[in-house]
């Protein structure tokens, strides 16, 4: 039996302001409602930009909208005097159950190191978020270390500190296929998920490595969702640009519902 409800996630970086926000949540209710969508069956996050996330909160409150919430990042620190910097308290405040950490967006264009994202992993424990700790190789440390010795080593540090009975999410993002439409075969996905998997049991036990989700992302789509969803060991996505795109995120929420699974 399934004991890890699958995670279809969206993170839309930057893009869709507040009012886009609006239409864009509402139109995708809306179709999962008119295709039957069983909820429950999957569990849909929306990881919108910072300035969106009370507008978004509202709205699945007052429509009663069965989606998950979180921020795309938080500060390391809980207050104080630090410009520009967003708390892990307050995306709890916004009914945020989730955080992004350590996206390879992060980790490039803003110099984030394993050990800073340990620290976000402990400041998101620290206010009740769910991390989902993203790991992932270049295209060079592909050619040089192979596909999981990068993101292996990325996890390690992530979770040290970590409470065996912490609620985490990992997130294999091979960087070579984030953007590129070149996605991660499934065997590639699975291979890497199940080694990451490995360093769950290995770091935090075997109840961990259980429960604990696993998600592949990079040029996820309808067409190739189902594939990575029959392997063991990845239990949903993360996914970019396809997020963006109604009836393309409910179609791989649906993934269900495609041939074969
Ligand atoms: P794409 O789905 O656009 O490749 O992006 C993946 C990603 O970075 C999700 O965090």
């Amino acid at each position: 039996m399934a004991v890890r409800t699958p995670f279809i996630a969206g993170n839309w970086k930057m893009n869709l302001d507040h009012l886009q926000a609006v239409a864009f949540v509402q139109k995708l209710h809306w179709t999962l409602k008119e295709a039957g969508h069983e909820v429950g069956s999957v569990e849909v996050g929306l990881f919108p930009p910072f300035t969106d996330i009370r507008t978004v909160q509202t709205l699945l409150d007052a429509d009663k909208i069965p989606f998950s919430l979180g921020g795309q990042d938080l500060s390391m620190k809980d207050s104080g005097a630090y410009t520009g910097e967003i708390s892990g308290a307050f995306l709890k405040k916004l009914d945020c159950g989730y955080v992004i950490i350590g996206h390879s967006e992060r980790r490039d264009y803003h110099a984030e190191t394993d050990e800073v994202v340990s620290a976000k992993v402990q400041a998101a424990l620290r206010h009740g978020l769910t991390p989902v700790i993203c790991v992932g190789e270049t295209a060079a440390d592909l050619e040089e270390f192979g596909a999981s010795a990068v993101p292996v080593g990325q996890l390690r540090v992530a979770l040290e500190g970590v409470p065996s009975a912490a609620d985490i999410v990992v997130a294999y993002e091979p960087v070579w296929a984030i953007g590129s439409g070149q996605a991660a075969t499934p065997e590639q996905a699975q291979d890497v998920c199940a080694k990451l998997r490995e360093v769950i049991v290995d770091v935090l036990g075997a109840d961990a490595g259980e429960r604990t989700r696993v998600l592949y992302g990079g040029s996820v789509k309808s067409g190739n969702i189902a594939s990575y969803m029959r392997e063991p060991d990845v239990d949903g996505a993360l996914v970019g640009g396809a997020s963006l795109v109604v009836d393309e995120f409910a179609a791989i929420v649906r993934y269900q519902k495609h041939v074969g699974v």
